[in-house]
């Protein structure tokens, strides 16, 4: 099988391509500015829809694994034009060359498309995205809803793992108590925290056997930030009273969060081998490889 990943040195894509690698798959892996360090890396800037459409004619892929995104939730929110060519336009443009050419399509979706009124939200569930980052992922699952091709829509939630740029929730928690300092963490945001591991055995199992439709990989917990931090704290064995608990409306941000974006993973438990892990097991896991 021949995979082109874009997003591939983001922190789930460069899981998803090393995974891949490992399996002896033949791995494109497309960039913008951080040079992948897996696979045969292809530079492309995805706002290029014409470069897109030479590069998919080039490589044609069997499976495509579309990660790439602008996630700055709040850059979104001031740069709308960039974050629609990036988040809907790339999409669309990948998806149809795709279609043409019978490649299984593969898109990374969010919990940010549901408004987080109330969580564990399920495949079916209707979707009412608050910002425009969540506006926008919508717009590119609708995009594939339009495509009478064989695709698959993954959401997932809050994705946490091991990167050399992008510092998890987790290890932040970790690395400031450790340095005993305070932090602020959010008791009213709830969700699914995904460790990056899992998530990308989930993404490749629903790659390799071409699962159509809307599924959840998210992690099985739904947990506040506040609860999260604390279990680090208690694991580690490092001071809970550096955690300060804090509210969504005292923070400054641009655009507007869910409060409560769980999701519902009992597809994806009853239909994978791989199965959504729930946090008591994820973040063990995660503290080994840190720590390690
Ligand atoms: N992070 C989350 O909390 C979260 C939650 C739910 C769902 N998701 C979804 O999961 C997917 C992967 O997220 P992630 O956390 O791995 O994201 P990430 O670490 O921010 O990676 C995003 C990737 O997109 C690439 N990209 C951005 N603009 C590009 C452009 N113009 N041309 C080519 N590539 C471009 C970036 O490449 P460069 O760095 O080289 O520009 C980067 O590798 C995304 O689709 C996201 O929407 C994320």
């Amino acid at each position: 099988m021949k995979f082109l990943v874009t997003g591939s040195a983001g922190l789930v894509g460069q899981n998803v391509v090393r995974d891949l690698v490992k399996k002896n798959q033949e791995v494109f892996s497309v960039y913008h500015n951080d040079r992948p360090v897996d696979g045969t890396p292809i530079n492309l800037d995805l706002t290029d829809l014409e470069k897109i459409k030479h590069t998919m004619q080039d490589i044609k892929p069997d499976i495509v694994i579309h990660l790439a995104a602008m996630t700055n939730v709040d850059l979104c929110e001031t740069e709308q034009e960039l974050a629609h060519t990036i988040n809907v336009k790339s999409t669309e443009t990948l998806a149809k060359q795709a279609a043409k050419s019978k490649a299984f399509f593969v898109y990374i979706s969010t919990d940010y498309v549901f408004d987080g009124k109330e969580g564990m939200k399920k495949e079916d569930d209707i979707p009412n995205p608050l910002g425009y980052y969540g506006k926008t992922k919508l717009e590119g699952e609708m995009v594939l809803n339009n495509l009478a091709s064989n695709w698959a829509i993954a959401r997932t939630s809050t994705p946490f793992g091991l990167h050399p740029k992008k510092k998890s929730f987790p290890l932040w928690v970790k690395e400031s108590l450790e340095s005993k300092k305070e932090i602020n963490v959010l008791t009213d945001q709830f969700t699914s925290p995904t460790y990056v591991p899992n998530l990308s055995k989930m993404i490749i199992e629903v790659a390799t056997k071409q699962i159509n439709g809307i599924i959840h990989l998210a992690g099985a917990s739904r947990i506040s930030r506040y609860e999260l931090a604390s279990m680090i704290a208690e694991k580690l064995n490092l001071d809970k009273k550096l955690l300060l608990k804090a509210k969504t409306e005292e923070m400054n941000w641009k655009a507007k969060r869910p409060k409560d974006s769980s999701l519902d993973v009992s597809k994806a438990t009853e239909i994978l081998d791989e199965k959504p892990q729930a946090i008591e097991q994820s973040i063990p896991l995660f503290l080994d490889e840190i720590t390690n």
